[in-house]
């Protein structure tokens, strides 16, 4: 991919012979004013390396968007935000307030977005697709090191402390993986897991029968994977319908010693019924990307400061968790796609008013607008 982006490249429009050489000329066009909520040091790098060309001028703001920081978006037309950036009612009354037009996501998640609240006021892009590989790779670090404790290893050896004691796994090969959700990531992982010599169950409420047909997983209903996966791990949006589908009903029906997996969004699981299934052994190993009240803290240092989140604190506890600070995304190539289709989602908007990366409340129903006009509303 080039620097110019995944859509609406603004290519030069001619290249000028200037007596020495050739001179690339850009074609006019009017700058776009964006309010970039949660900067840190590698999204201002990832972006400034790749902005030249899209005619996108980024004003980076450390805090994140809600209803006491949406102010310093005025005079911006749009906004680009992240994963912990809430965009509520409120929030969106007062970007609409404040002349925005448009709401960037540099995540392919939009459960921080209240749909409905900004249908027919401001429009809303993400970036569907960065990196599954990067996410699904995650996802087999955080099983690999649970099952084999490396984890533990690392300090342990780094103590002189050469004992094994503790730290025995089991063959991935030969057991079985269940995978909830198998879009673009939970399609990667399957394949990942297959070349471990893996048994590969799934769920999905669509499921996706060619790549089935092709060898890729044999899809299941909930309660059967439930009942035979060795290791389940959740590759599914979050949605109204699966808030907490992990709860304590549903590790009950999983197989004792279970390792579950969750680099999904964190609301999946019930953080209190998971602490009891850890307890009791019902599940064996928990590796944690994401957490259901990751906002207040996930991305942040309070390695000086504490945490005040008593669940997350026990959860921390556990020999057999392993949480990391949703980080699953995070490889150079899918920042650079972050980068570059956002920056691209943003001019297009402004240029030729066509959001392939639209999205709204009623996509995937007949009344939003986007395959005929180009735009959701
Ligand atoms: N931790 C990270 O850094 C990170 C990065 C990217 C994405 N994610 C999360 O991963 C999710 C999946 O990403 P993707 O790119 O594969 O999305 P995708 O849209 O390609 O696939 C999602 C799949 O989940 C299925 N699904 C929907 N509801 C379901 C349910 N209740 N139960 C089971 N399956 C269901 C869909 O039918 C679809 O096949 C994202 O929604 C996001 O929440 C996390």
């Amino acid at each position: 991919m080039g620097p110019i982006g995944r859509i609406g490249p603004l290519l030069p429009a001619m290249k000028v012979c200037a007596g020495v050489g050739w001179r690339v000329s850009w074609p006019i066009m009017k700058t776009i004013k964006t309010a970039f909520f949660d900067a840190k040091p590698y999204d201002r790098e990832t972006f400034d390396a790749v902005k030249d060309g899209y005619g996108v001028e980024l004003k980076y703001f450390a805090g994140h968007l809600n209803a006491d920081t949406v102010h310093v978006a005025a005079g911006s037309e749009a906004i680009c935000i992240f994963v912990n950036d809430a965009v509520t009612h409120a929030v969106a009354d007062a970007l609409c307030a404040q002349g925005v037009r448009l709401i960037a996501l540099r995540c392919a998640g939009y459960n921080n977005v209240d749909l409905k609240a900004v249908y027919e006021r401001l429009h809303v892009v993400r970036v569907p697709a960065y990196s599954p590989f990067a996410v699904a790779e995650h996802a087999a670090a955080l099983m690999l090191a649970l099952n084999r404790k490396t984890h533990k290893a690392y300090f342990r050896t780094r103590d002189g402390n050469f004992s094994i004691h503790g730290l025995m796994g089991f063959d991935l090969n030969g057991k079985t993986a269940g995978i909830v959700g198998t879009g673009k990531i939970g399609r990667v992982m399957s394949g990942i897991l297959r070349g471990f010599g893996m048994r590969v169950l799934a769920f999905d409420p669509f499921p996706d029968a060619a790549f089935a047909q092709a060898g890729g997983c044999t899809y299941t209903d909930l309660p059967t994977l439930y009942r035979e996966a060795d290791v389940i791990t959740l590759h599914c949006p979050l949605t109204p319908e699966n808030v907490r589908m992990v709860n304590a009903g549903s590790i009950a029906q999983m197989k004792k010693g279970v390792m579950l997996i969750n680099t999904g969004r964190g609301k999946l699981i019930d953080s209190l019924a998971l602490i009891g299934g850890l307890k009791s052994g019902q599940v064996g190993a928990a590796g944690l990307d994401v957490y259901e009240e990751e906002t207040d803290y996930f991305f942040e240092d309070f390695s000086a400061a504490g945490i005040d989140d008593d669940v997350l604190a026990r959860l921390m506890t556990f020999p057999n968790v392993l949480i990391t600070s949703h980080q699953a995304f995070f490889t150079r190539e899918a920042m650079t796609n972050i980068a570059q289709t956002t920056l691209g989602n943003i001019r297009a908007f402004f240029d030729r008013g066509e959001l392939p990366h639209e999205i709204c409340y009623r996509c995937g129903e007949a009344t939003c607008q986007r395959k005929a006009s180009g735009k959701c509303f």
